[in-house]
């Protein structure tokens, strides 16, 4: 039903800006848990009963699909059907996500209007901002400043940009020029000025360069001064100052550079979040403009809240040496409802140290090809160094079965288990699922008892990012294969032929197997499969590779997969060896080092 009081208020235009403004996997990846499958997003529907996905969203074309009840639509259909709501009451809840003012909210709005009651604080810091800027460009106390910006790669352009400025290094200069347009108290209470025991005021900041910090609307509401200059060794001044607390600056809310990265993450739909101001320049330079900077703070629930009013997705970019990666593990635990993926940095540096040894796009690459998400980083950061030892492994293993448990995704989930397998030298594939299913029903039972069953069933679920793809060899050898068998009728006759050919990863032998009997696998086929074999099969339709195949292309993939399979062989064979060493069995002990001697050449 149409609803005229809005039509009147809401254009054609406006209403496909709004549109256009969201991405439809983001709107339902909010309530429906999609993983990446071939093009598109695939979850359990949400409008009847399944069990195995056949709910897709195709965000190149911005619908939904469901091909079990056969519902579809656009966003604004979505919400509609799914909140039981009219078209522009869908309109409306996705207007105010993407953070576009409607008409009706904006009637009458020829009211003059009103003053902020702080707006002297606005305007004081404004003009500052402007006195330390032109400070730094056009005087001479500026030019040996700016030489120090320019070696650090930073071009006119970039100071303008980030209006970038410099505090005169003694006295009251600041406060001469501002005194004759402000009253004391907006003096008194900006932050910017200091009493002195003689009751003089002095500039709070000096000898430092300025950046200004500035609210999501764009207003400077505080600075942070960096020392340029050899730093006095009196071994305490600190390399960035920030402008204290005031009542337009909570340095636990806002975030350095939002409003100006505001419409690039609205179009992007993510966010990076690094450690420093210098990094989200870093950044700027190499041409991506959604990145911003906590200040000084390590993130806050604040921070947190504030950002996911703009973006459910963060990027954590954080510095590459030991203190980035606590921080980043950290900032984890505070973004856990959110989407996250994470930037590593090598060589310990941070993305402005990375700039300065790296080109633009070195470190566009970094930032944008190179995430990896919130398990894979765990499994990095928390890898034991003893990783040899057996109770190391078991610890590992306990921290990490419940972290993977909590993925939403079954297929980046196998993922996990078998990226933490191969880092197991004492387990095997099955009993690492075995602890991450424990670990999810403990989960589960503890999440019901503490907020009754119906809550639980209606916590938000969360987007799981595709994986990066970094199945074992054997996994990624074995969907190569199949995959080929799929495309290719010649091929899989040539296999067919091998009669002694199967495949270890048993979801796959599943599928080779009604592949032979059938030629093909149905979506009917499909949908009577157990689920992971059903996410084995998008997974490897996912391999996406080149449409020309050659006999030495098979050749190559079938070596790597006898390698790995000696390997997981030999894997199996000392650990046998383990625990009869362990049980003082060393005949038996003996005959498994001289098989895996044996092997060990065969592998060479
Ligand atoms: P870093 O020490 O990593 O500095 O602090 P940086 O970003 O690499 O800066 P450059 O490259 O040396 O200029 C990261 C952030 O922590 C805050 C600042 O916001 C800084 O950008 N910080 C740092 C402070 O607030 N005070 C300090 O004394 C140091
Ligand atoms: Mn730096």
């Amino acid at each position: 039903m149409i609803n005229w009081r809005y039509c009147l208020l809401i254009d054609k235009e406006t209403i496909s800006e709004i549109k256009n403004s969201v991405n439809i996997v983001d709107v339902i990846g909010e309530t429906v848990a999609l993983t990446k499958a071939g093009r598109n997003f695939l979850g359990l529907c949400p409008f009847h009963g399944e069990k195995t996905p056949s709910f897709n969203v195709v965000e190149d074309k911005q619908f939904y699909h469901c091909f079990g009840c056969g519902k579809s639509g656009d966003v604004f259909k979505f919400i509609e059907d799914y909140r039981g709501v009219s078209f522009m009451d869908a309109v409306q809840v996705i207007a105010e996500r993407a953070g576009i003012p409607l008409a009706a909210e904006n009637a009458g709005s020829d009211r003059p209007r009103q003053q902020h009651p702080h707006q002297a604080l606005y305007d004081i810091h404004t003009e500052a901002a402007k006195f330390y800027h032109a400070v730094l460009m056009t005087t001479k106390m500026g030019e040996q400043a700016r030489d120090y910006l320019y070696q650090r790669g930073l071009t006119d352009e970039v100071l303008k940009h980030f209006q970038i400025g410099l505090a005169p290094s003694e006295g009251n200069y600041l406060h001469q020029s501002m005194a004759g347009k402000f009253d004391e108290n907006t003096i008194m209470n900006s932050g910017l000025f200091n009493l002195a025991e003689n009751n003089l005021v002095y500039d709070a900041f000096q000898n430092r360069i300025m950046f200004p910090l500035t609210n999501d609307s764009g207003q400077v509401v505080a600075f942070s001064g960096r020392i340029w200059q050899e730093a006095p060794a009196d071994g305490h001044t600190a390399k960035y100052k920030n402008s204290r607390a005031t009542a337009i600056f909570n340095k636990s809310y806002e975030l350095y550079h939002l409003d100006r990265a505001k419409p690039v993450i609205k179009k992007s739909h993510e966010v990076y979040l690094m450690e420093g101001f210098m990094d989200v320049i870093a950044a700027y330079r190499a041409g991506i403009e959604n990145a911003v900077a906590s200040m000084g703070t390590a993130l806050t629930p604040e921070h947190v809240q504030h950002l996911s009013k703009y973006s459910k997705k963060i990027i954590l970019s954080y510095d590459g040496d030991k203190a980035g990666q606590a921080a980043t593990a950290k900032a984890l635990d505070e973004l856990r409802d959110l989407s996250v993926e994470i930037v590593r940095f090598p060589d310990n540096l941070d993305p402005d140290e990375f700039l300065a040894k790296h080109s633009p796009e070195d470190l566009q690459h970094l930032l944008t090809k190179t995430r990896i998400s919130n398990v894979e980083f765990l499994l990095h950061y928390l890898k034991p160094d003893n990783i040899e030892n057996l109770q190391a492994q078991i610890d590992f293993l306990e921290k990490m079965a419940p972290i993977i448990a909590k993925t939403k995704s079954i297929t980046a989930q196998q993922s996990y288990i078998y990226m933490l397998t191969d880092l197991l030298s004492y387990f095997e594939f099955q009993q690492v699922e075995q602890a991450v299913n424990n670990s999810r029903l403990d989960g589960r039972r503890e999440r019901q008892e503490e907020q009754g069953y119906q809550s639980y069933q209606q916590a938000p679920a969360v987007v799981e990012q595709p994986l990066s793809k970094q199945l074992s060899p054997l996994i990624r050898a074995e969907n190569h294969l199949l995959y080929r068998m799929v495309h290719s009728p010649l091929i899989l006759n040539q296999y067919r032929l091998r009669e002694d050919f199967a495949f270890a990863t048993e979801e796959l032998q599943t599928l080779y197997t009604i592949l032979l009997s059938n030629g093909e696998v149905t979506p009917q086929d499909l949908s009577q499969l157990p689920d992971s074999v059903q996410h084995a099969w998008y997974y490897m339709l996912e391999a996406n590779l080149p449409e020309e195949s050659s006999d030495e292309e098979l050749r190559e993939v079938e070596e790597t997969r006898e390698k790995e399979l000696l390997r997981k062989d030999n894997q199996l064979i000392s650990k046998k060896l383990r625990e009869h060493y362990h049980n003082g069995n060393t005949d038996a002990a003996l005959l498994d080092l001289q098989q895996i001697i044996e092997q060990k050449r065969r592998m060479e």
